[in-house]
């Protein structure tokens, strides 16, 4: 018989720590994860994938001469697993608008800061930086704003006294642990979607901020 689970393809560059808790959830969330795609081989999450069976690709980004190149090699590796949705869990590169714009409404990204505050890289430090007394992790809906799609959750933790970002990071990756499997088994059960650039929970909008979760 035909597994129906939702089927998903995830894309990781690095240690795969989100996607070993998108495998270890797998088995009680309705939905399995079907392939993992990575543009660094180097990436142990390829390891970790292979470990629990699950087939990949590596799609060295190095090797394609434009950034269009890369899009469109990695459209044709995840379009070949006809995925219901696609996970984007440490995934390092900037995805242009073709490819996005394929899976709108289908393709999730974890992001280690509570956005809008501190888009891109190096959020920790910049957390820290800023004097902010709060942190954490945002799931949102990929949409060719980086890092700008409709929010759905995230994760709060306080920042403590002297903390350093090094620590600070390890903290919010296991909130990422907790919030990533979660919102996917949302989706997977048909409870969490997007309708016109909006994301919705049960039939309801989800606040601009997405649904909240503290420690
Ligand atoms: C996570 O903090 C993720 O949000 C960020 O990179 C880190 C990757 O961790 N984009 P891992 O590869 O899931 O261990």
């Amino acid at each position: 018989m035909q597994d129906q689970r939702c089927c998903v393809v995830v894309l990781i560059s690095g240690d795969g720590k989100n996607l070993q808790a998108l495998i270890d959830a797998s088995s009680h969330s309705g939905y399995m994860i079907s392939h993992v795609i990575s543009n660094n081989p180097e990436a142990f999450g390829l390891e970790r994938a292979k470990r629990c069976g699950i087939s990949s690709t590596i799609l060295n980004h190095k090797d394609f001469g434009t950034r269009e190149g890369f899009d469109n090699a990695l459209l044709q590796a995840i379009n070949r697993k006809k995925p219901d949705l696609v996970v984007l869990a440490g995934f390092m590169r900037i995805l242009g608008p073709e490819i996005v714009n394929n899976f709108t409404g289908r393709m999730l990204n974890i992001h280690p800061s509570l956005l809008p505050k501190h888009p891109g890289t190096n959020t920790h430090q910049r957390a820290l930086d800023a004097g902010d007394h709060e942190h954490g992790a945002s799931v949102h809906f990929v949409t060719e704003k980086l890092d700008g799609g409709p929010l759905i959750a995230q994760e709060r933790i306080p920042i403590n006294a002297n903390e350093a970002a090094q620590e600070l990071g390890a903290r919010v990756l296991i909130r990422e642990q907790q919030l990533y499997p979660k919102v996917v088994s949302w989706f997977a059960s048909g409870r969490l979607c997007l309708q016109q650039n909006q994301a919705m929970m049960d039939g309801v909008m989800i606040p601009r901020g997405g649904l909240q979760f503290r420690s």
